[in-house]
Order: structure tokens, then C-alpha cells, then sequence
């Protein structure tokens, strides 16, 4: 049987563990560690993800504002507002959320954020301290899984790694991140050659590519360690048919819909010796990084 890897588990510790660094932040400096969200436009997923961020932030004790516009907003007001809240005393996180309207320069918003308040750890700078194994703030989901692995013990130096995924976001800044572990790092895309032959190489397989279920029993190698980034929504019958097993079918007809990573979660179980499932895995690790990120960054401005 495969090891179920419980990101609600390890959300928990992430979140305990924030606690009294709140505590402590707070005697030294008088105020809580403070984060902004900038939600622009009406993107629902987006608009659930930032109540999400705020709930948890809530939870651990932090300042947190959300400032919310239209999706009028110009680059120029977007740019702004980030400027206001690079120069508040108070704020030490600055989160923009993505994707912002398309007529918005999103490369250039980020660009603007402080790099010591850039808790997504978007900004080139940051990047670039990652690249060279500086300390710095790190991109949130793929550091979640750097966490997951390593309470679980799941060991990483010498391993092969295989990121399929090239993204900003997650695919390059965890292949730096796994490479900063001592694994040997492969990062596939769309224009690999042979994908499931490169994936099969795999002990630590992490599939952050935005495709419902792709990944199948043809590119896992057995008891290879399988992280599953995506987030997929799974809406008709014929997909569902696909990928889900008879218990789950049944739940899909419920609801009318269902989640479903990259990875095609019975194959996963079948062939994997250890696995994160959508949702419950990697997902609720992100909201936990970003407040342990806030903090970091809270600290470092105050010099704790
Ligand atoms: N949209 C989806 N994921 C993310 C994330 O990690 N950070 C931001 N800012 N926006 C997102």
C-alpha cells in the first residue's frame, strides 16, 4: 500500500510553529506581522484562494488587509498601490495575486514589489538568491513540498528528480529547490521528447503541468515518490469516467464536479510507494508557507 502524504498534517505543524514566532515578533516589535493581498479583477478561484490566505492569516495571528479593485484598474494604479504598501512600516508581505487582468503588466507589478516584503518570492532578486543558494524568500508551493518530503523523511540528496513543468511559479523554482537538496534534477515540458520514458527515471516524480490526470502508470516508476502539484476540475462525465474509481464516480454525481491533480490518482496509489492526493496534499501547504514567509520577512525587517 502507498503512503498517503498528508499536506493538512503538515499544514498543522506549519502553522504551530508560526504561532509563537507571531508571539514572539509582537513583545519585540509592538505590532503583528503584517501582510497585504492585492485582489484585482473578479476571478472566483482567485477570489476563494485570497479568502483562504486571509482566514489562515487570521489563524496565526498576523495583520493582514486585503485591497480589492476592479477590474478597470490601470498598471499604472496597480503600481501605486504597490509602491503605498512598499512604503508602509507596518506591512511586511506584499502578495499580488495571480492571474491579474490580461491588460495589466504583470512581469512589471511584480518587478515592483520590495524585494525583502516579495512573499511569493517572485521577484528577480529573490530568484536570484535562490539560484545561488543564498537565504532569501522562496516561492510558496514549491517549498511545501520541500516540507512534506522532509517531515515525512522521504530522503532527497543523490536522488533523481523529475519536475514536469516549467513555470515561474512552481516547475524552475522547485527544480532549484530540489537541486539546493542534493538531487539530481531533470525539468521536463510540452516539448520534451519521450515524457513517460523521462518520468519513469524518476524517484522523486512532481507534476506541476495543469493537466487533469495525465500522468499515468506509464510514467511512474514503481514505489517512486509521486508530489502532484495540479489542480485540476474535473466537469464531465466522460473525464470523470476516466479518472475516478466507482466510490469517487459516485461523488461526482453528486457534486457535478470534482478536483483532480496531474497525476491520475489510481495509478498514483497503484504504482507509487508514496503519493500527495488532490486535494489534502501539496494544496493546503501553500496558505502555510506564505504565513511562515510573512513572518520571516517581518523578522528580517526588524532584525530578529
Ligand atoms: N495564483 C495561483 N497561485 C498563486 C500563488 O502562489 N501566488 C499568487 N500570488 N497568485 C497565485
Amino acid at each position: 500500500m502507498a503512503q498517503i502524504l498528508n499536506g493538512n498534517l503538515v499544514r498543522d505543524q506549519i502553522k504551530a510553529e508560526c504561532r509563537p514566532r507571531v508571539t514572539r515578533f509582537i513583545a519585540k516589535a509592538g505590532r503583528a506581522p503584517g501582510l497585504a493581498v492585492v485582489l484585482v479583477g473578479d476571478n472566483s478561484a482567485s477570489a476563494v484562494y485570497v479568502r483562504n490566505k486571509t482566514k489562515t492569516a487570521e489563524e496565526v495571528g498576523l495583520h493582514h488587509e486585503t485591497i480589492t479593485r476592479d477590474a478597470s484598474l490601470t498598471t499604472e494604479g496597480l503600481l501605486a498601490i504597490i509602491a503605498e504598501l512598499n512604503a508602509r512600516g507596518d506591512i511586511d508581505g506584499i502578495l499580488i495575486q495571480l492571474p491579474l487582468p490580461a491588460h495589466i503588466d504583470s512581469q512589471k507589478a511584480l518587478l515592483s514589489v520590495a524585494p525583502e516584503k516579495d512573499v511569493d518570492g517572485f521577484h528577480p532578486y529573490n530568484v536570484g538568491l535562490l539560484s545561488t543558494g543564498r537565504p532569501g524568500l522562496r516561492p510558496c508551493t514549491p517549498s511545501g513540498v520541500i516540507e512534506i518530503l522532509k517531515r515525512y523523511e522521504i530522503p532527497i540528496a543523490g536522488r533523481n528528480a523529475v519536475v514536469v513543468g516549467r513555470s515561474d511559479i512552481v516547475g524552475k523554482p522547485m527544480a532549484m529547490l530540489l537541486l539546493q537538496e542534493n538531487a539530481t534534477v531533470t525539468i521536463c515540458h510540452s516539448r520534451t521528447r519521450d515524457l513517460p520514458a523521462m518520468c519513469r527515471a524518476a524517484e522523486i516524480l512532481v507534476a506541476a503541468i495543469g493537466r487533469t490526470a495525465m500522468i499515468t502508470t506509464d510514467y511512474i516508476q514503481p514505489g517512486a515518490v509521486v508530489i502532484d502539484v495540479g489542480m485540476n476540475t474535473v466537469r464531465t462525465r466522460e473525464e470523470a469516467e476516466r479518472v475516478f474509481d466507482a466510490a469517487k464516480l459516485a461523488d461526482f454525481d453528486k457534486r457535478g464536479s470534482l478536483l483532480v491533480g496531474d497525476v491520475h490518482p489510481g495509478d498514483m496509489a497503484r504504482v507509487a510507494s508514496a503519493y500527495t492526493p488532490v486535494p489534502g496534499g501539496v494544496g493546503p501547504l501553500t496558505i502555510a508557507l506564505l504565513m511562515r514567509n510573512t513572518i520571516e520577512a517581518a523578522e528580517r525587517r526588524v532584525g530578529l
